[in-house]
């Protein structure tokens, strides 16, 4: 597989990429990761890294919160990954997955008298999802509250949870409430439904972290659909009766749910606006669309 990693500042090939079992961030989860998706342009024959900056920036974020001293600028990460995927040399869609972690062969529950050290890897990665459109149910898993909701890997066991119950049960994926009881977001991706032809997405109070995808699909609805998005708490109940529903991730991209509780939405099908979205949204990631371009950050040199 024409996969690269970059371990301990090498490039190397990823099957080569190990480090040691007594590795901190392994049994405590302090590790703060991204996504990033390099989607392949076949007529540009170019692979485009989506909003790099943005998620390294929200990596950072998750940083401060495990004080994690990262030996990096963004400006540095940005290029960093710009030369992994490079190496890569890969023709197809990518994913990205950089991690800043606690690296000191240590164990001991603590953020202190640690090192930090960033690892990441590129490896080809299509479709998410082996259906175009999900069937979903609302999981008997709730996340945990009071730890801002960054993607620090030591958090991702109660989605873990979820999206295995939801798998179990014969479905694509879970939608999981906050402790109050409303709907929060998948176990990787974020939710909008439409109601009364508008975008509704629960805001960043309820704790959900704040998708890249969600915000591109939010600027994408106002700017080229004239559609705003409401930012509110939404109940579970709302879920059965949306006009739409569909789920926004960098590995998901635009996902349309066909149904929830075994109830379905728009009678199973996808609606109007998630395939105006879908359609925006793919000419987006693939650098066609010249208006957005700035997103999109070129790998090979022409
Ligand atoms: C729990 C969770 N919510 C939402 C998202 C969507 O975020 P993004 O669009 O930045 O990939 C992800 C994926 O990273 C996730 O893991």
């Amino acid at each position: 597989m024409p996969a690269y990693a970059y371990l301990k500042k090498k490039f190397i090939p990823l099957g080569e990429a190990k480090f040691g079992v007594m590795t901190n961030f392994a049994h405590y989860g302090t590790g703060v990761f991204e996504g990033i998706r390099g989607n392949w342009n076949k007529e540009h024959k170019q692979l485009y890294l989506f909003r790099l900056k943005e998620h390294y920036e929200r990596l950072m974020n998750g940083c401060r919160v495990l004080s994690i001293d990262l030996p990096y600028t963004l400006d540095e990460l940005c290029q960093l990954t710009i030369k992994l995927a490079a190496k890569s040399q890969l023709k197809e869609d990518a994913y990205v997955r950089p991690v800043a972690y606690k690296s000191s062969e240590a164990l001991g529950v603590r953020l202190h008298n640690l090192e930090s050290d960033f690892l990441s890897f590129i490896f080809p990665w299509g479709p998410y999802f082996d259906t175009d459109r999900a069937r979903c149910c609302v999981s008997s898993w709730r996340f945990p509250t009071e730890i801002p909701r960054a993607k620090l890997t030591g958090l991702y066991i109660t989605n873990a949870l979820a999206k295995s119950e939801a798998v179990g049960n014969g479905l694509d994926e879970a939608i999981m409430l906050t402790p109050g009881g409303y709907v929060a977001e998948g176990s990787g991706e974020n939710i909008f439904l439409v109601v009364d032809g508008k975008l509704v997405t629960p805001p960043a109070s309820d704790g959900i972290l704040i998708g890249i995808t969600r915000d591109t699909v939010m600027k994408l609805a106002k700017n080229e659909l004239g559609i705003e998005t409401v930012e509110r708490h939404v109940n579970r109940i709302e879920l059965y009766n949306a006009e739409e529903c569909f789920l926004t991730g960098t590995a998901a991209h635009i996902t349309p749910v066909a149904e929830i509780d075994r109830r379905k939405i728009d009678g199973g099908e996808i609606g109007k606006v998630t395939r105006k979205l879908q359609k925006l949204y793919s000419d987006v990631i693939l650098g066609k669309n010249k208006k957005y371009s700035d997103w999109c950050t070129p790998v090979y040199k022409k």
